[in-house]
């Protein structure tokens, strides 16, 4: 496992640890301290008072025992060994797993794990001075955890899901690849409703360590689907947005990390009679065989209550359709779509969906008078943290007809890329992780002419914002 390793080769900092702090409180005593607060001078950054905060607020949902992180980050004993990681992975802003470029776009999300510059430069301080205790009784009373047992919602709504759809189980082999397990169910409903919130999770805890992501697309005949209040023409098989007969939308995205989506208020998402779930488990091998399953609940608005506005799950392309990618070896390359919004749109949220060689990925708003503005930039995405980003509601941007959304793509097969498995592979679009993709996922809401009006004499429209800041042009790369 990648914590074993990892331990052996940081195994050197507790001792180098251990060692200042004995040196210190050596040092200490001959000044007549007590032992409790030798390693912290006046002033110091210390474990007890600065840096157990930042970890309860930022790190220990994952970082805790049972829960899908390799190691727990809550006591000082649990820390100290992993004190010069932590300090790289919070300086490359790898962890958390939050990759949104500070510098450009929209900066308020209602589901923000990422550390301040201020939280990282207080890690760092720590560290540097030698991961020092401090006093304990600075300590923060440790965070309690709910236990895992029922739905993160059923707190939030006060009550228990309308619908609880299982997929079936899989049992992920010791030491096997990633997998990629796609089985099929009915959802049951008899009338058209619509979910105001869903809730994902694998079944059981061990699950949570193998399954890297869950997929609940929606498989369903629209023929006869009662409309929210904006029609939009949409795409032929809901790639421009879902519509048309089975349609295919995604309701749900599990991913480390992202466990529920409540729609903004008086919106929701359609499910029919007759739909059914097209699951996704993607699976990564642990050191023992684990059998687990998909858990989706779904909060319905109450029988007959039509939101107002409906949401579309959008794979906003970053490629041209026909060319689509072609990656080759040893560069870094850049894609580009461009989509046309029919009607007035909020977008809710940015979602990068990229595979192994995936290094960024932009999304921009060229407005009718031809002014752009970057919505998002996530400057170092991960393939293995498919995060999404929910923009705050204040921020989701409110964009008129005919506003293109252009979303660029940068593929990094070079070696500098370490999750790059052969960068002397030419690569193209595909499924296996090996293969590439390129969009983002955007959940569309559309508006009618009249609603954009009234927003925007409520709204100064925002500042035209200039191309990407922080990447680097890629220079001798090939471009699509
Ligand atoms: C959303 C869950 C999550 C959060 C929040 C999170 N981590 Fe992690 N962390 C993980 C997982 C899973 C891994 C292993 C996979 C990886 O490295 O991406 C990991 C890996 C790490 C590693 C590398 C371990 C190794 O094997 O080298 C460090 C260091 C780390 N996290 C520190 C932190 C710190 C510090 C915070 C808070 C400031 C934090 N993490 C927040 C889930 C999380």
């Amino acid at each position: 496992m990648k914590a074993t390793r990892k331990s052996t080769q940081f195994s050197a900092v507790p001792i180098i640890v251990a060692a200042l702090i004995s040196l210190m409180a050596a040092k200490a005593m001959a000044s007549g301290e007590t032992a409790a607060n030798v390693v912290a001078t006046p002033g110091q950054v210390t474990f007890a008072k600065d840096v157990a905060p930042i970890l309860q607020e930022k790190c220990q949902t994952c970082h805790r025992a049972g829960s899908i992180a390799p190691m727990s980050l809550i006591s000082y004993q649990d820390v100290r060994p992993w004190a010069r990681a932590i300090r790289q992975r919070v300086i490359q802003r790898s962890m958390p797993p939050w990759f949104i470029d500070k510098s450009v776009g929209i900066q308020h999300f209602s589901n923000d794990i990422s550390l301040s510059d201020e939280q990282i430069a207080t890690i760092v301080k720590w560290v540097d001075a030698g991961a020092p205790l401090g006093n304990p009784k600075d300590m923060p009373p440790p965070k309690v955890f709910e236990d895992d047992g029922g739905w993160q919602l059923a707190k939030v709504f006060g009550r228990q899901p309308d619908l609880i759809l299982e997929g079936p189980d899989y049992t992920v082999k010791t030491h096997d690849q990633d997998q990629w397990f796609r089985p099929i169910t009915d959802v049951g409903l008899t009338e058209p409703r619509w979910a105001m919130a869903v809730e994902m999770r694998p079944s059981t805890k061990e699950g949570r360590k193998v399954f890297h992501h869950i997929l609940a697309g929606l498989d369903q005949d629209e023929t006869n689907a009662p409309s929210a209040q904006v029609k939009v023409a949409l795409g032929p098989n809901g790639a421009d947005g879902g519509g048309g007969p089975a349609a295919m939308g995604l309701l749900m995205e599990y991913a480390i990390g992202k466990n529920f989506d409540i729609y903004r208020e008086g919106t929701g998402k359609l499910i029919m009679p007759g739909a059914k779930i097209r699951w996704e488990y993607h699976t990564h091998a642990e050191d023992q065989d684990v059998t687990a399953h998909a858990q989706l609940a779904v909060y319905l608005y109450p029988k007959g209550e039509t939101p107002k506005y409906r949401t579309y799950l959008t794979e906003f392309g970053a490629y041209d359709v026909k060319a689509r990618l072609d990656i080759p070896p040893n560069s870094i390359n850049e894609t580009q779509g461009f989509h046309v919004l029919k009607a007035p749109a909020r977008l809710e949220n940015f979602q990068p969906h990229m595979h192994l060689r995936g290094k960024a990925m932009e999304m921009e708003a060229i407005l009718p008078d031809g002014t752009t503005r970057v919505l998002s930039y996530a400057d170092h995405f991960n393939f293995n943290w498919m995060t999404n980003y929910i923009y705050a509601t204040d921020e989701a941007p409110v964009l008129p007809r005919g506003t293109i959304i252009h979303v660029t793509a940068w593929h990094d097969n070079t070696t500098a890329n370490p999750n790059n498995p052969d960068p002397d592979q030419w690569v193209g679009y595909g499924e296996r992780t090996v293969d590439e993709m390129a969009h983002a996922w955007v959940n569309v809401t559309y508006l009618s002419d009249e609603e954009y009006q009234d927003w925007l004499s409520k709204h100064p429209s925002p500042a035209p914002v200039g191309r990407r800041g922080a990447i680097a042009e890629p220079s001798s790369a090939s471009r699509n």
